[in-house]
């Protein structure tokens, strides 16, 4: 470990050796720290921000607008960035505002290293800069701190979904807000305010949910928990419209409506962003023909003048070249990336990840530069944004402390109590997709006895010593891009907390219970994906080879054994996980079949899913007589799936999509419009349990309203009783399954959702809160340009989306919840989503009213 930069010492001793640096380097020796915030508060220097930012040369400014990526902490190591020969210079010659560490991927996966190292190198940053003014450091800690040694994992986003718990994924991601801290990074590049609409995405993982309502409520509770430490920001991402390529393919251009972003894809964004958040990343792709950098109604009048957003807007990965290379905004000169520069900017960025080397950091701050000096750019609308960086780094206290606390990151990182909080999460998380009886008695295959024999077999449980399963536990982001290592494990390397399915059946059962055949997983093949259809890859990551299966063979007719088939997804990233189908690669699917072709028809054949997706279908479930799908349930997932599998765990995970047929139904959802429902094989909300819940006497309270106004909600109430012979938990979710409009109300809508515990024979009233604005509609033509409204009409709500038993709830004049107001932009002034001679009238009345 390098220097210390402890900060107890520091202020014990008038100013250990980083603070007396800082001191010096900054000349703030008469500032003991920032004083108030705000750009009119003194920084540094005895400067306030608005005089620091007179003091910078347009050069600095510009070196403030950065984030490069850095894959070294050693300031003498030469980067892949043209016209920078070292990180150093990135601070010394550059000025650069901030560095990332992509890919959850940071140059030391040792905690205490990562924080001693981004320490040094903020020294560094202090003695060598313009203004020695403080970085701060960006990292991808998107389910969980998932990026350093032995972290606790969280379930990945799609598992977080199926719990509808948004306070638990609050209190888990608190604790992620304290490792960020105190490994010494400032930025999480989360929460993913993403829907999962289409599996084919190879991301489709990090969404929440295909409800707007669930995905803007975990939202809103990860975005207030990621920033519950002072030193760190949020970042919600990909602002907006990132999750609906057309093609299913990452980045493809998106084609959606007015009607679409403004009722589905933006909410989530609304709601979370009224929580702070100090920074959001953009989308990589295009909307309807507009790269989203390149949009000024999406980064300006809607963040900010609609929104009110006040922090920093990031553009994603390489994102001002994609304008060139995929976006074909501009010719790939010089010219054309100035271009570039010069569009992101005016669109509304204030910082721009650099990386993957279209445009370098040195071109940056040269573009910059010619831009303002031939007025290009006015020097104004540079300012406004470093004014904003600027503003985000007091916030954060790095004026007054630039240096992390070193001593705090080694009781925090992978703690008893953050893997308690994951493993609940993953409990709930478990969704039983099926559990037929298998045997004549009739008695569903789940739970286990714990007295049988098991076989344990599919790419999903670990081969040979080596614990590589974890990876499919885990999924993407975690120790790396790609997952841990990239996929191709080694002895002793770097891991999450927690366990995996193997290593918590081997505590509950003896080892004569086990066997265990393993098959080939093999994912250090993803980088060959450009050149591989996505088949071919999948074909070659998961082998079955002729002596397993003659082990298969041999082992599987055993009378007494249940035979548990773990089978899904490798972990996958980006386009790297896009999909051309979702049944399970052949090789599992061989698996599958030689399990039932070697086995009576009365053995229990069990599945278990790891996957970040939707993966297999009747194809491999028909042979299966019970299926848990666990998701990438990461820390906990082990522990959460023995426990269910034994009955110690009841499933009440609900999934958080449909799960379709084939991949040619894609996309279902439960929430579109009529007309373009097909039948999926389980529906949004499916998730069994090992007792029955029976639900009686559901009403809503008042049953009738008037206009609806902000902030207004309504109660539902049911008597949820547990029918069954186990204690349960359940999730009671409230949807609007009928009512008619103006224009069309999606076929089903989730308005509310209450989770609850429930004894053999207890029953409860839940009371669940109906957020109106789940309701709202865009009212007008196809352009879509109307005030939000509830709609006046009669709405039924029912809490099992195919029951019978309804309430109504009457809404007798229309109303705006959320933000009354048309499309931002617009001179629609009377809001009726036309641009017209009555909105010049309605300004005439208003200036006649106000004189
Ligand atoms: C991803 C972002 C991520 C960034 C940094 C990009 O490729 O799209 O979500 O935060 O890399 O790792």
């Amino acid at each position: 470990m390098s220097d210390q930069h402890d900060t107890d010492d520091a202020s014990a001793n008038e100013g250990g050796q980083s603070r007396r640096t800082f001191m010096k380097a900054t000349g703030a020796a008469t500032v003991a720290g920032a004083i108030g915030v705000g750009a009119d508060s003194v920084v540094a220097q005895g400067q306030t921000i608005n005089e620091l930012i007179a003091d910078m040369s347009v050069a600095e400014k510009a070196g403030q607008m950065m984030q490069p990526a850095i894959g070294s902490f050693d300031t003498a190591t030469e980067e892949p960035f043209a016209q920078v020969d070292t990180i150093g210079d990135l601070f010394s010659e550059l000025g650069t505002g901030s560095v990332l560490a992509g890919g959850s991927s940071p140059p030391t996966l040792d905690p205490e290293e990562l924080v001693a190292s981004i320490n040094d190198l903020q020294e560094y940053n202090i003695e060598h800069s313009p203004h020695g003014i403080p970085f701060f450091f960006g990292i991808d800690g998107v389910h969980g701190a998932a990026y350093v040694d032995g972290a606790t994992a969280l379930p990945q986003r799609l598992n977080m979904g199926a719990t509808r718990d948004p306070d638990l994924i609050e209190d888990a991601e608190e604790h992620t807000s304290d490792v960020i801290a105190a490994t010494g990074c400032h930025e999480t590049f989360a929460p993913t305010i993403e829907l999962q609409r289409d599996p084919r995405w190879g991301r489709f993982f990090e969404g929440i949910s295909e409800s707007t309502k669930v995905l803007a409520d975990v939202s809103r509770a990860r975005n207030r928990a990621l920033e519950t430490n002072d030193r760190v920001t949020a970042t919600p991402k990909h602002f907006a419209g990132y999750e609906v390529p057309a093609n299913g393919n990452d980045r493809a251009a998106v084609n959606t409506s007015m009607r679409d972003l403004r009722e589905t894809l933006l909410p989530p964004f609304e709601v979370a962003l009224e929580e702070g958040g100090g920074m959001v990343m953009v989308n990589s792709g295009s909307v309807n023909g507009v790269p989203a950098h390149a949009s000024h109604w999406l980064l300006t009048d809607l963040l900010r003048e609609e929104y009110g957003f006040e922090g920093v807007t990031l553009t994603d990965w390489n994102d001002l070249y994609r304008m060139i290379s995929i976006h074909d905004l501009f010719p790939d000169t010089e010219d054309g990336k100035r271009m570039a520069v010069e569009t992101a900017i005016e669109a509304g960025i204030d910082m721009v990840m650099l990386g993957g080397g279209g445009v370098s950091p040195a071109q940056f701050v040269t573009f910059v530069e010619e831009l303002v000096e031939d007025g290009d750019l006015s020097e104004d609308r540079i300012d406004e944004s470093v004014r904003r960086i600027l503003e985000l780094k007091q916030d954060l206290g790095l004026f007054e402390e630039p240096y992390a606390d070193e001593s705090k990151v080694s009781d925090l990182v992978g703690n008893d109590e953050s893997v308690r909080t994951s493993t609940q999460l993953a409990r709930e998380s478990m969704v039983l997709l099926k559990n037929d009886p298998a045997t004549e008695d009739g008695e569903p295959a789940l739970p286990l006895s714990g007295d049988e024999s098991l076989l344990v077999t599919g790419p999903g449980v670990n081969p040979d010593g080596l614990d590589n399963r974890i990876l499919m536990q885990h999924g993407g982001w975690t120790l790396g891009w790609q997952g841990i290592e990239g996929g191709g494990l080694s002895e002793g390397g770097p891991r999450p907390a927690g366990k995996t399915m193997m290593d918590v059946l081997e505590e509950r059962l003896s080892a004569e219970q086990i066997t265990h055949v393993p098959t080939t997983l093999d994912r250090s093949n993803w980088w060959a994906q450009p050149t591989l259809t996505d088949h071919e890859q999948a074909e070659s990551t998961y082998r079955f080879t002729d002596h397993q299966r003659s082990d298969l063979e041999s082992a599987a007719p055993d009378a007494d054994a249940v035979v548990v088939v773990v089978v899904g997804e490798a972990p996958h990233n980006e386009g790297f996980g896009d999909r051309d189908y979702l049944r399970l690669p052949e090789a599992q699917r061989e698996v599958v079949r030689t399990v039932v072709e070697n086995t009576s028809d009365d053995t229990p054949i069990i599945g278990v899913e790891y996957a970040g997706s939707p993966r297999g279908g009747q194809q491999t479930f028909q042979h299966m007589d019970a299926v848990l799908f666990a998701g990438q349930p990461a820390t906990g997932g082990g522990t959460a799936v023995v426990e269910t599998l034994l009955g110690e765990n009841n499933p009440s995970g609900r999934l958080g999509f449909s799960w379709p047929r084939e991949v040619g139904d894609v996309p279902v959802t439960h929430n579109a419009w009529s007309g373009n429902l097909d039948d999926p094989l389980y529906p949004y909300g499916h998730g069994l349990s090992y007792t029955t819940f029976e639900y009686e006497n559901l009403s809503v309270t008042p049953p009738k309203i008037g206009s609806p106004s902000a902030g207004q909600n309504v109660r539902v109430t049911v008597d949820v009783t547990n029918t069954g012979d186990l204690p349960g938990e359940h999730v009671v979710e409230v949807y609007n399954t009928q009512s008619y409009g103006t224009v069309m109300h999606p076929d089903r809508r989730v308005v509310g959702y209450e989770r609850v515990r429930l004894d053999p024979g207890q029953t409860e009233t839940v009371a669940v809160r109906v957020d109106l604005a789940a309701l709202e509609v865009v009212p007008g033509d196809v352009p879509g340009l109307g005030s939000k409204v509830v709609e006046a009409t009669d709405y039924e709500l029912a809490v099992d989306p195919d029951g019978d038993m309804t309430t109504t709830l009457t809404v007798q004049g229309k109303g705006s919840v959320r933000r009354a107001g048309h499309v931002p932009g617009r001179f629609d002034v009377n809001g009726d989503g036309q641009v017209d001679v009555f909105d010049v009238m309605d300004i005439y009345h208003y200036t006649q009213h106000r004189r």
